[in-house]
């Protein structure tokens, strides 16, 4: 759960809207604070001034006794405003005050805001025993009025100090807090929510819908296709995600036909494979009988008997017999490939020696183009003879108004060739041996079935030396292709894996 994607956006969500949130509300309860706390102080000072007033009214009117009474009821009667004394500037002894007990008493000098010129003085806030206090301090200054009682040198006859209490203040405060930080609290309660519900229906649901799908199509069932109603990126990766499922299942579907078809081939092979060996032995038996019977007839025919050169004839057939029925069970039954790291060369010198007489009975020239430093390669020095005489004699067969068998041998890399070969093969260095013929060429319809056995063409032929071949240069880890135009020629390739150890 804490690994999951919607987990993972949905606390980083949490932590920027909650940062975010609370550092508005609590910028908007310093601003209101300090808006609160300002207009105090512009109270005190206005209060400060009319009291300062009222004091010299009580002066100029000669009522200085009535002072201590105006201080006490100012205080008694206005509900923040807390305290009101005046103390000589020069001693800090307290003339009058709110609380009567302070009068003839010292003013605390070390009080903040008390030494100085207090004229100048903005209000300034304070805390005593708990709760916070504005405090003015304003001088009462010695006018020429009051030159009639008072000395012209004094210049400030006293000091006016007030105090206004914050409480109600600072209950208004606390009451803001309590309320934006409910707002804030209430505001990410429903961004919150409305972002869960928004993450559950884009992201979350869909992928949940996605993922199901994904492991029926695990559970084998590739026709399971996402939803791609949806025009956005998870649409987008839906629509790929099915075209990449289509692809996969005509893959699949290729691969499976292929397989059958392999499997076919194979079993038809096998049971003709079978039928082969089981006529051949069959043969093979009355064929001895036969042989030795005229073999006994001829011993008892004197030297110059007419009868020993039908006896040979009847013997010279049996042998092509024998012959053919031994190359139908070595088709059978074939024998494994012994391989031995040997020149290429050598075996299609020797097989182009073998072909030459019948190449030029038909007037085809046989021309060779072998690349320098060809590597050994592991093969049955027979069997690869086998091959490269078919081929050659096929290609000769396949132009019998005489023409051109160009044979190349080359060393390719594993990207020259083409992919379905280098699937097959499996390794970086190839080596291709090519017979390239200006013959009949091979039909269209006739490409699928030339390495079937028994397909033949030819009168004489058995149809059986492609098919040998193909399964020859397999059985080498080797593969054999065919690109043939009629009219123009054919071109057979075999491929072989270089590089293998003898071993292998
Ligand atoms: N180079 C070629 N040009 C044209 N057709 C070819 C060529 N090679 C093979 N074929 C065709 O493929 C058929 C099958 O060839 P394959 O070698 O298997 O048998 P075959 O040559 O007919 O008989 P056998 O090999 O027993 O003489 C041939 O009959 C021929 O029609
Ligand atoms: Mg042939």
């Amino acid at each position: 759960m804490f690994n999951s994607l919607k987990f993972k956006i949905i606390i980083t969500a949490f932590l920027i809207i909650s940062t975010i949130m609370i550092t508005d509300a609590w910028r908007d309860i310093k601003r209101s604070e300090q808006l609160l706390l300002n207009g105090q102080r512009e109270k005190a000072v206005l209060l400060s001034e009319r009291i300062a007033h009222g004091i010299m009214e009580l002066m100029l009117q000669n009522k200085w006794q009535d002072l201590q009474a105006m201080v006490e009821s100012l205080v008694k009667n206005a509900g923040e405003l807390k305290e009101i004394r005046i103390f000589r500037p020069e001693n800090g002894v307290i003339l009058v005050s709110s609380d009567p007990l302070e009068i003839g008493a010292e003013i605390n000098k070390e009080a903040p805001g008390i030494s100085g010129k207090h004229e100048m003085r903005e209000a300034f806030i304070v805390e005593k025993g708990g709760e916070q206090y504005v405090l003015k301090l304003s001088d009462i200054k010695n006018q020429p009025v009051c030159h009639k009682c008072h000395s012209p040198e004094e210049e400030v006859l006293g000091v006016l100090h007030i105090g206004i209490s914050l409480s109600e203040i600072t209950k208004t405060i606390q009451g803001y807090k309590r309320k934006y930080l409910t707002e804030a609290l209430v505001g990410f309660i429903l961004i919150a929510g409305a972002f869960v519900f928004v993450v559950g229906v884009l992201i979350d649901r869909p992928i949940k819908r996605m993922t199901r799908t994904i492991r029926k199509i695990e559970d084998g069932d590739l026709s399971a296709r996402m939803d791609e109603d949806k025009k956005d990126e998870l649409g987008l990766m839906a629509k790929s995600f099915n075209s990449m499922l289509e692809s996969l299942e005509s893959a699949k579907q290729e691969i499976e036909l292929c397989h059958t078809e392999q499997m076919q081939r194979a079993a038809k092979l096998a049971s003709l494979g079978e039928i082969i060996s089981g006529i051949a032995h069959e043969i093979k038996n009355p064929l001895t009988g036969i042989s030795c019977a005229v073999q006994v007839l001829q011993s008892e025919m004197s030297e110059d008997d007419e009868g020993r050169m039908v006896t040979s004839e009847i013997l010279n057939h049996i042998r092509r017999l024998d012959t053919t029925v031994k190359a139908l069970l070595n088709y059978a039954r074939p024998k494994p490939p012994c391989l031995l790291s040997l020149k290429i060369n050598d075996i299609l010198e020797k097989a182009v020696f073998f072909v030459q007489p019948e190449a030029n009975k038909q007037n085809v020239s046989i021309e060779t183009e072998i690349e320098d430093d060809i590597p050994d390669v592991m093969m049955d020095p027979d069997q690869m003879q086998q091959i490269f005489l078919n081929l050659i004699l096929n290609a000769v067969q396949a132009m019998p108004e005489g023409g051109n068998l160009k044979i190349e041998i080359s060393v390719k890399d594993y990207t020259q060739v083409g992919g379905e070969i280098a699937g097959t093969l499996a390794c970086e260095k190839i080596l291709a041996v090519t017979f390239e013929d200006t013959g009949l060429g091979i039909k269209r319809e006739h490409m699928e079935s030339i390495f079937d056995p028994f397909f033949t063409k030819k009168s004489k032929g058995t149809g059986l030396g492609l098919s040998i071949s193909q399964r020859i240069v397999q059985e080498h880890g080797g593969e054999i292709s065919v690109k043939s135009e009629v009219g123009k020629g054919s071109i057979f390739t075999v491929y072989l894996p270089i590089g293998q150890s003898e071993e292998q």
